[in-house]
């Protein structure tokens, strides 16, 4: 059963003729979307699941099979595009703590933060285990990576010597150009090619995600498989017969009639870094001119005791995307107890995930009334399949629901702003003139 997307509740806050009135802007950008050829080098991700590289695929399966081999613990560095992707699949298809539990090969996030605390109780950990390390940064440039990959280069050199280390790391970067291609030639890594036409936050699908899946034990034949589904059903222009372009153009209703955050909620903690994903996908890709919905997420029932209220009654800044699984792999029925000293026993027989379900319908039906206007995506199952249809329909959406706001899906120019000015401060080559301008306002503003 593919994806569905459900408006029911967000209905009464616009009316369906609304959605309507999109067909002819959807069906342009539709084309866009679609152009041959692609001359700004941004839609590889397209058809993708059609087109991609079965040689290298097959080079990921190989590579992922002796890393599981000659190693207990992977290490995979990245930040953003470059990492999201991996540990979303990974941590919704595997097992919840898997680093703790038996049998699993462990697999641990780098690059992603420049918390010395956070390198230095990673290598506490590493200590005694068979570690391999993928370092995956597209540009090839990222601080954040690269200083984490010169650090635990280090560390696998002094502790396996050049050669065994030069088995052991595994490099994902541009086939043409970057300061992480040199490296690696010229140390003689195994490297995997991003192709240059699929930007960070598309990239999940590509060896960027698959090597870490494929390392973590997950099907990525079965993800491809679930991507292509998705890339046939949702490659049509017709909005009605399209659920994906529908959900992008109920977020531009939505905000364009004044609601500003997005929250996407998932009623399982295994769906938290999909969350994080998507955040990334939709801030970065429409974040830009003033406009775009911001993407946050909650993870109920937790956050209906932590931000719950704000949404039922704080200031209507909000509209929310459940996003479901409706046939979750297990499940646990509840038991009698026959002193009933927690009052409990009216849930005897029913099960975890009926109480959930009727959570998650008690807590739309109340922000529904609290003035949240409700989408739902629903999945049947958590599984490789389903997570490429997943991970297909929120790009194809995102990039529909950019277009129609207007801006460019594909850059993120804002994110430059932040490096100039902290390479500035670093005191790196080239960035003279706004260092001294920086160190003069920090002076002004007491940040000294
Ligand atoms: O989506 C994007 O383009 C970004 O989030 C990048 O993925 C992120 O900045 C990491 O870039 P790189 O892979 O070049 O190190």
């Amino acid at each position: 059963m593919p994806i569905t997307f459900d408006d029911t509740n967000a209905r009464p806050f616009i009316g369906r003729g609304a959605v309507d009135a999109f067909t002819e802007p959807v069906a342009a950008a539709h084309a866009r979307l679609h152009a041959v050829p692609d001359d700004e080098q941004v839609l590889g991700w397209v058809d993708w699941p059609k087109n991609y590289d079965r040689q290298e695929f097959a080079h990921i399966q190989t590579a992922a099979e002796r890393i599981r081999k000659q190693s207990h613990a992977l290490v995979v560095i990245g930040i953003g595009g470059s990492y999201l992707g991996a540990k979303a699949a990974i941590e919704a298809l595997g097992h919840t703590f898997r680093n703790q539990a038996d049998g699993e090969m462990e697999i641990y996030f780098a690059g992603h933060n420049t918390s010395a605390r956070y390198l230095i109780d990673l290598l506490d950990v590493l200590r005694g285990k068979e570690v391999s390390v993928n370092v995956i940064s597209k540009s090839g440039t990222t601080t954040e990576p690269a200083l984490a990959f010169r650090i635990l280069r280090e560390y696998m050199e002094n502790r396996y010597g050049e050669e065994e280390a030069r088995k052991r790391i595994y490099v994902t970067t541009d086939a043409e150009e970057g300061a992480l291609l040199q490296l690696s030639d010229e140390k003689g890594y195994e490297t995997f090619v991003i192709p240059a036409d699929i930007g960070g936050r598309y990239s999940v699908l590509t060896p960027v995600g698959l090597l870490p899946m494929a390392v973590a034990g997950l099907d990525i034949e079965a993800m491809m498989a679930g991507a292509l589904a998705a890339c046939e059903r949702y490659g049509i222009g017709n909005l009605a017969e399209n659920p994906c372009y529908q959900y992008a153009v109920w977020r531009n209703l939505l905000h364009a009639d004044g609601k500003s955050i997005e929250l996407l909620a998932v009623y399982d903690p295994a769906l938290e870094y999909v969350a994080e994903w998507w955040k990334q996908l939709f801030g970065e890709s429409e974040g830009k001119e003033g406009k775009g919905l911001f993407p946050a997420s909650v993870t109920f029932t937790t956050d209906l005791h932590a931000i719950g209220q704000y949404i039922q009654q704080g200031p209507e800044l909000f509209i929310e995307t459940v996003l479901q699984v409706t046939k979750p792999s297990v499940d646990w029925t509840i038991g009698e107890d026959p002193a009933n000293l927690d009052g409990l026993n009216f849930l005897s027989g029913q099960t975890l995930n009926e109480v959930n379900e009727q959570a998650s319908r008690g807590a739309t039906l109340a922000h529904v009334d609290g003035g949240v206007p409700n989408m739902r995506i629903e999945m049947e199952e958590l599984d490789e399949f389903n997570f490429g249809e997943l991970i297909y329909f929120f790009e194809k959406a995102c990039a529909m629901s950019g277009l129609l706001l207007g801006v460019n899906p594909f850059d993120q120019p804002g994110v430059e702003a932040y490096k100039r000015n902290m390479f500035a401060l670093l005191g790196k080559e080239g960035f003279e003139r706004e260092r001294a301008n920086l160190q003069a306002r920090m002076q002004a503003a007491n940040l000294e």
